[in-house]
């Protein structure tokens, strides 16, 4: 387990350097659920944003909220107030009842499940405060409740992922055989999770002999990441494929397997399919270790941003927006776009 730590210290390193970043730039940043109350409109000076985060859970995540921090400035003309769900629904709806009493311009919410948002949003929408969600969707009929949404279409991902894989085995004469695959899925109800689940689930069906053997969680964490995956070692001697619904947790399911002292890769025992392809992932693809990853754009900063000064000149918005991404895999030339990549 030595090495999962050694990989946590640069989340723990940015973490830090974030935080930094955040108080020095008219940045308020609330860990906990408290939120101090503020002369937020600071007299019309700056349009007032309140971002409700899911949490820290991975590298990805960190990387998404330093795209608010950078956005969101008073240079750009914004002041920004900022609350960590911690993983919890609850602390994200109350950060969003904070922002409505503070009377904040727009409300950014990731949410973290898709489910138990009307309330609040009815609370928003009556306060008259533009809801944009980013990143996960959420469930709902009344489209009203919310301005719109920008972020990943993650059922496209895992129907990607799915396509990848009919494509790899049929490249290697292997599309009768038997192919045994586990899931280590992301948080259990977020878009993340139901929609790469879904995705990969489309092509999945098309084929008797992919054995879906298990599916579980590991939190979009490392750490658990690498638990369920030394659990599914356990459990079942012959995988042939991994798919990790984030690169983190990847990472934790590449210990265990090397715990395991089972080889990874086209010519090994196993290989991974992952998503989210930040840079210590794609590096992990040009070693071998992930067979292909699929792109989610984290830098969803500028993307809000462009929504907000639409909105701000009464331009018209549309209801979704998906980021484009794309995949890297095993069979690429990596290595320049590794070097440039920024995350
Ligand atoms: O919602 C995006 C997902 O959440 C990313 O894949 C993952 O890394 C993050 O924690």
């Amino acid at each position: 387990m030595k090495r999962v730590f050694g990989r946590w210290m640069p989340v723990v390193a940015s973490l830090t350097m974030i935080c930094t970043l955040l108080t020095g730039c008219g940045f308020e940043y609330n860990s906990e659920t408290e939120t101090e109350t503020a002369d937020v409109s600071q007299n019309g000076q700056f349009i007032v944003v309140g971002i409700a985060q899911v949490g820290s859970e991975s590298d990805w995540r960190t990387t998404n909220t330093k795209s608010y921090a950078t956005t969101f400035t008073e240079e750009n003309g914004y002041h920004l107030l900022f609350e960590d769900g911690q993983q919890e629904q609850e602390n994200q709806v109350k950060a969003v009842r904070e922002f409505i009493l503070q009377g904040v311009d727009y409300i950014v919410i990731d949410p973290v499940v898709e489910t138990g948002w009307e309330s609040v949003l009815e609370e928003a929408r009556d306060a008259g405060i533009p809801v944009i969600l980013v990143d996960r969707q959420i469930s709902t009929d009344d489209e009203s409740l919310y301005t719109c949404f920008v972020g990943s279409d993650f059922t496209l991902e895992g129907q990607r992922a799915g396509e990848w894989l009919e494509n790899y085995l049929s490249d290697r004469n292997m599309n009768e055989d038997e192919i045994n695959i586990v899931t280590l899925q992301g948080t259990l109800e977020s878009s993340a999770q139901l929609g790469r689940t879904e995705g990969f689930a489309k092509i999945s069906r098309y084929h008797d002999n992919w054995n879906m053997l298990d599916a579980k969680s590991g939190e979009f964490t490392q750490a658990k990441g690498y638990e369920v995956m030394a659990e599914f070692l356990d459990l079942y001697p012959d995988i042939d494929v991994v798919v990790c619904e984030n690169d983190n947790m990847a990472f934790g399911a590449i210990e265990a397997i090397e715990d395991a002292g089972k080889e990874l890769g086209p010519n090994g025992d196993m290989i991974i399919i992952s998503f989210d392809a930040i840079k210590a992932g794609m590096e992990e693809v040009m070693k071998g270790n992930i067979a292909v990853d699929f792109e989610c754009n984290p830098l969803l900063g500028p993307e809000v941003d462009a929504i907000i000064q639409k909105l701000e000149k009464g331009e018209k918005i549309g209801k979704v927006t998906y980021v484009s991404e794309t995949y890297y895999d095993f069979t690429m030339d990596l290595e320049n776009i590794v070097n440039k990549r920024i995350y």
